[in-house]
């Protein structure tokens, strides 16, 4: 990659940030069409960002990703906020377009498009979506607006999974959306209903983490999906594996809530196999 005074730069913006595939994926993308724009981390602390985003279109930045733990934080200083993300009050992709920030966020349509590439549309599945965070809150929303048939928001601290069953209640009405705890009897009830589940707990980031369901909760006719894709195999996908059960880790979302905010950045197309490539020997050479 040749940089210029003409290079166009692109940055995440964090805190961590050192772990970000993000730059990996986008330079090999970047260099493979021979577009002139680079892709940099800027490891940004709490409490910084509104020193940063206001010198954001200064420096001639023209876009921007954002992660933990600054997606709502950003929301004050944007000039204009996509429908999704207005909706999900979190953005991880901007575009600067004449010193105006732009926010959306591509998380949503990032999962749906990696379950649709897996050959698991949601529309007129029940779903268990294990975790209440800001990832489930994209994935919720995401499934909800496909046409998913019934969701069960099953969280650790009950009172967040009935906070988001609200909030998706008010945009997704005709959706049947219920909460429950993540004890073995509210998830054992549910289990045999359902036909798809996704963890967006971190509960498998750390090596040696348990499931955040037991293994015999688990059926033949389910599709699994961890959001979790570093260590790419996690107990959850584990279990899968050796039930028989179809599943896909969170590669597939990552690479394509980036080929979104890719297309939004620089108005081409996405070469999503070149990013996947460089998201897999990235994830191979960390193992
Ligand atoms: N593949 C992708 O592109 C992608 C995108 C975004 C996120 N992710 C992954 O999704 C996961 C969540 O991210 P996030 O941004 O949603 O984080 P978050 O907002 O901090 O939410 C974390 C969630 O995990 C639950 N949790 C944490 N530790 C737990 C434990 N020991 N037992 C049970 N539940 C536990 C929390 O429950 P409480 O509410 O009870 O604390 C909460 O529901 C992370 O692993 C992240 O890497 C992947």
């Amino acid at each position: 990659m040749k940089i210029t005074g003409k290079t166009k730069v692109i940055g995440i913006i964090g805190w961590p940030v050192s772990h970000s595939l993000s730059p990996v994926m986008h330079n090999a993308a970047f260099e493979y069409l021979g577009l002139d724009f680079c892709y940099v981390p800027f490891a940004v602390r709490e409490g910084s960002i509104d020193v940063v985003l206001r010198a954001i279109p200064a420096l001639n930045i023209v876009g921007l990703n954002v992660t933990v733990p600054h997606k709502e934080h950003v929301l004050p200083f944007l000039s204009e906020v996509s429908k999704e993300a207005a909706m999900m009050g979190a953005v991880n992709t901007i575009k600067v377009v004449e010193d105006r920030l732009i926010g959306y966020n591509t998380d949503g349509i990032g999962f749906i498009s990696a379950v649709e590439e897996a050959g698991h549309p949601v529309k007129g599945l029940s779903l268990l979506i294990l975790g209440a965070g800001g990832a489930a809150k994209a994935v919720v929303f995401a499934a909800a607006g496909k046409g998913a048939k019934e969701i069960t928001i099953a969280n650790r601290t009950f009172a967040k999974a009935k906070s988001l069953k609200e909030q998706t209640e008010k945009y997704f009405h005709p959706v049947k959306i219920e909460a429950i705890g993540m004890g073995c009897d509210e998830l054992k009830n549910i289990a045999g209903k359902i036909d798809m589940i996704i963890n967006t707990t971190s509960l498998g980031l750390k090596r040696g983490d348990p499931s955040p369901i037991p293994k015999e909760f688990l059926h033949k006719g389910l599709f699994i999906c961890d959001l979790i894709y570093n260590p790419p195999e996690t107990e959850l996908i584990r279990d899968a594996k050796d039930s028989g059960i179809n599943h896909m880790n969170g590669m597939g979302m990552l690479l394509h809530q980036g080929g979104a905010a890719f297309k939004l950045w620089t108005d081409t197309e996405p070469p999503i196999e070149v990013m996947r490539k460089a998201l897999e020997e990235t994830l191979m050479s960390d193992e």
